[in-house]
């Protein structure tokens, strides 16, 4: 069985509005899967009804072959789930929120404190157990909800915004693990809103408003809505800025944005973008750039939202 996960017109609906609207995916086991969409696009919804918290209004959600609806609560130790608001109690010691955890599982004791010296050592994290966890950083607390998702050695780890308004480099080391834990054989099923960390994705899923914007791998999306590659454009003379851009614009050349001195310009028509560059020869500077998956995000919205 290659798909650890599969979702097939999965519908959420909530009273009459559909937060998730007939999508249908599949993960592979030891993949590291990415969701992304905007505020309300109903990532989570989607990872409730995976984690069986939430019954769908249609469709069907597998989780290792199993029918998760039917599930008796055998899949309880397959998935570990760090939901998008802390699970940890704030008033008790990292230690007590630990094994509150593991117990949780039916964990003995011995086994949750080897196990919690295991992942301490694996992430790095030299916390003292007895703080308490409401005074911890907002990362450091962030990696100990980690290690009390997967105290009881899950294979499908769900990942709610795991990484959201923690600092960069504490993200970096996040996401070290997760790419350690995947080359352990376990899955990774994560949201995000920041793009650069969709690419250490190898597939993601847009969505938008309940449904799959598309679904592919980070460079397949990339190549797929920019086979023309974008430009950056430098003005010598600022104030042609304003004036190329609409000439641009009125000629239907392409769309773009500025950053500070830089106009990041994606062309819809080449032929059209070279005859008005050319009057401009002389004030600019271009070359051609690499699309971001933020590229890709925009755009696909954009060509959603015109349909
Ligand atoms: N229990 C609920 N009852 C009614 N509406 C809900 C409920 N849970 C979620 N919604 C609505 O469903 C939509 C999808 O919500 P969801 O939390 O899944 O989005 P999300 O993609 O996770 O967003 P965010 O990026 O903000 O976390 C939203 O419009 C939300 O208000
Ligand atoms: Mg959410």
């Amino acid at each position: 069985m290659n798909n650890i996960i599969d979702v097939k017109n999965l519908s959420v609906l909530f009273g009459g509005f559909k937060a998730v609207d007939n999508i249908s995916f599949d993960v592979k086991k030891g993949e590291i899967f990415g969701f992304l969409g905007a505020n309300g696009a109903g990532k989570t919804t989607t990872i409730r009804v995976l984690c069986g918290i939430i019954k769908p209004s249609g469709g069907k959600v597998f989780l290792e072959g199993e029918d998760v609806s039917k599930s008796t609560g055998i899949l309880k130790n397959t998935i570990g789930y760090m939901s998008q608001k802390s699970t940890l109690y704030k008033d008790l010691t990292i230690a007590e929120n630990i094994t509150f955890s593991g117990r949780l599982y039916n964990m003995p004791d011995d086994r949750i404190e080897k196990r919690q010296k295991e992942l301490f050592d694996f992430i790095g994290l030299k916390e003292n157990l007895s703080k308490i966890t409401g005074s911890l950083p907002l990362g450091i607390k962030q990696m100990v909800a980690l290690c009390a998702t997967v105290l009881h050695d899950p294979e499908i780890i769900f990942l709610d915004e795991p990484t959201a308004g923690v600092d960069p480099e504490t993200r970096e080391k996040f996401w070290e693990l997760i790419k350690n834990m995947a080359k352990l054989g376990k899955t990774i099923f994560v949201t995000t809103h920041y793009m650069d960390e969709a690419s250490y994705c190898q597939r993601i899923v847009l969505m938008d408003k309940g449904h799959i914007v598309d679904f592919d791998s980070p460079d397949n999306l990339k190549n797929s809505y920019f086979p023309q590659k974008p430009v950056e454009i430098k003005f010598k003379d600022k104030t042609l800025q304003n004036e190329i851009t609409a000439e641009f614009e009125k000629q239907n050349a392409g769309y773009g944005y500025v950053f500070g001195d830089t106009l990041r310009f994606f062309i819809n028509d080449k032929a059209v973008f070279e005859k008005v560059i050319f009057k401009y020869s002389n004030n600019i500077k271009q070359k051609e750039t690499e699309p971001t998956l933020e590229d890709v995000f925009l755009k696909a919205l954009k060509t959603e939202n015109r349909k």
